[in-house]
């Protein structure tokens, strides 16, 4: 009988050596960096950021060879599965056959442009650009040249990617102010930090009154429908609704980055499973299936501020709506369309959740499960609610860490962070499930009883 490959993360650790040399922190983006002041990371072996050589369907393959079921889903993307032939054959034939850039206009963008105004409520108009980023940079830019205003709302432990704009109180000290915007990043000019105000996120006073001391300047609120980037958060019963009945009252746009609920909670979208449309949304992730794309949609009046002349915002981008991308769109909303895969996450999440759940209560483990169907995160705390980035933290990260490492070891990858999220794709199938439950049993039982020390941030050797 063939002997069973031990756990080794030697070869991640050899390359991630190899790439501090040529490449700060050794990683493209600070999300693949697992070496986290937060969340410290654990194991005799510990590498400070995985690299992996090949995914496909719901498995990824690092170049240790350790086979992982994949609940990381490259951070989100994913919705369909990893090459997922349906997509990935068109978009060979694209680049064999009919170029992959135009630099112009193609009946594909129409084609796409249709599918997402069908698909997604608010989507009166839609233009496309190619990171997350620059969606919610030309939405904030947008939002400031319709109402004339310049401050924006945004809420903490919200996401909203790395421009200047934006990039305030997503993971600030718990020690922080709530009301003041924290910068998390060096090199954005001070003044910026005064066009912007920070409030707890589902705490509709601290919204109310941020609003009525300063409507007359807020161009926008923006936010993530369901905040999933520290953990997943759903919004409170109503908080919605909420939010764009005081935006209607006040004047002000109200802005949903989609760019990770959009085609992942459902077809159209955290505004489709609540119910409450946005002036302007965001989108990126899983509307192409792991190829990089975004979109930005709203409301014709609104995104009519867009223009080439003098008063009106501008959109531009080399690389916007390039036939290769737009293939990958095209044939995710197809797939994506007839509800067949949102029923398929629906159910295989809540096998997933409620297993987890269920298991934790058997080895007594205090667990919190918070989230949707497609994205949710297990927070081991003895909370009964989880509202906001401030309730997450008394959630015991160094046992989530714990079991991050062991699941690994069993064969399941999720993110060392417990403030990314755990996805599902249409590729995970019965018998990953019935692995994945089987590895989190394990998991959280030899957690529990291990006594290695999370090791802090600087002591990692
Ligand atoms: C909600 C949200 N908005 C925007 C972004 C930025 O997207 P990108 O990384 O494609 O620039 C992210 C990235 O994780 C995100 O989670």
């Amino acid at each position: 009988m063939a002997k069973k490959k031990s756990f080794s993360l030697k070869n991640s650790c050899k390359y991630y050596t190899k790439a501090l040399k040529y490449m700060p922190e050794g990683v493209s983006s600070n999300a693949r960096l697992w070496r986290n002041p937060r969340f410290c990371y654990v194991g005799p072996a510990a590498a400070a950021s995985l690299f992996l050589k090949r995914a496909y369907g719901s498995h990824a393959w690092d170049v240790d060879g350790n086979e992982y079921i994949d609940y990381r889903l490259a951070l989100g993307p994913i919705i369909l599965g990893h090459s997922y032939p349906a997509v990935e054959n068109k978009v060979c034939d694209q680049i064999k056959k009919n170029g992959t850039i135009y630099g112009f206009g193609h009946e594909l963008e129409l084609e796409v442009a249709e599918r997402f105004h069908k698909a997604v409520p608010s989507a009166e108009s839609v233009k496309f650009s190619s990171t997350g980023t620059e969606a919610t940079m030309h939405a904030v830019r947008l939002a400031r040249a319709y109402t004339g205003r310049n401050v924006i709302l945004k809420f903490e432990g919200h996401y909203h990617g790395t421009n200047d704009y934006l990039l305030f109180s997503t993971h600030p000290p718990y020690t922080w102010p709530h009301d003041q915007p924290h910068f998390q990043s060096a090199g954005i000019p001070s003044d910026i930090g005064r066009l912007v105000i920070v409030v707890p996120f589902n705490d509709f006073e601290a919204v109310e009154k941020a609003v009525k001391a300063r409507y007359n300047e807020i161009a926008a609120i923006i936010l993530e429908p369901i905040m999933g980037n520290a953990g997943a958060i759903p919004p409170k019963p109503g908080f919605l609704q909420f939010l764009r009945e005081l935006c209607d009252r006040y004047d002000i746009l109200l802005i949903f980055d989609e760019v990770k609920t959009g085609f992942r909670v459902a077809l159209g979208g955290a505004q489709e499973l609540y119910g409450v449309k946005p002036h302007i949304s965001t989108y990126a992730k899983a509307m192409a299936n792991g190829h990089p794309i975004s979109a930005i949609a709203g409301e014709r009046e609104v995104m009519a501020s867009f223009g080439p002349d003098a008063g009106q915002a501008v959109h531009a981008g080399t690389f916007n709506s390039n036939p290769l991308c737009m293939t990958a769109v095209n044939q995710t909303i197809k797939l994506l369309s007839d509800g067949k895969v949102f029923k398929y996450l629906k159910s295989y999440n809540q096998k997933l959740m409620s297993g987890i759940e269920k298991m934790a209560d058997e080895l007594k483990i205090p667990v919190k499960i918070s989230g949707v169907p497609g994205m949710f995160q297990i927070f081991y705390t003895e909370r009964d609610e989880i509202n906001n980035y401030d309730d997450i933290r008394n959630s015991i990260t160094d046992f989530y860490v714990k079991v991050q490492y062991e699941l690994m070891k069993e064969g399941v990858l999720i993110d060392a962070d417990n403030q990314e999220c755990i996805y599902t794709c249409y590729s995970h199938s019965n018998n990953d499930l019935k692995r994945t439950l089987n590895a989190f049993r394990n998991s959280m039982d030899k957690a529990a009883k291990s006594e290695y020390e999370v090791r802090p941030y600087g002591e990692l050797g």
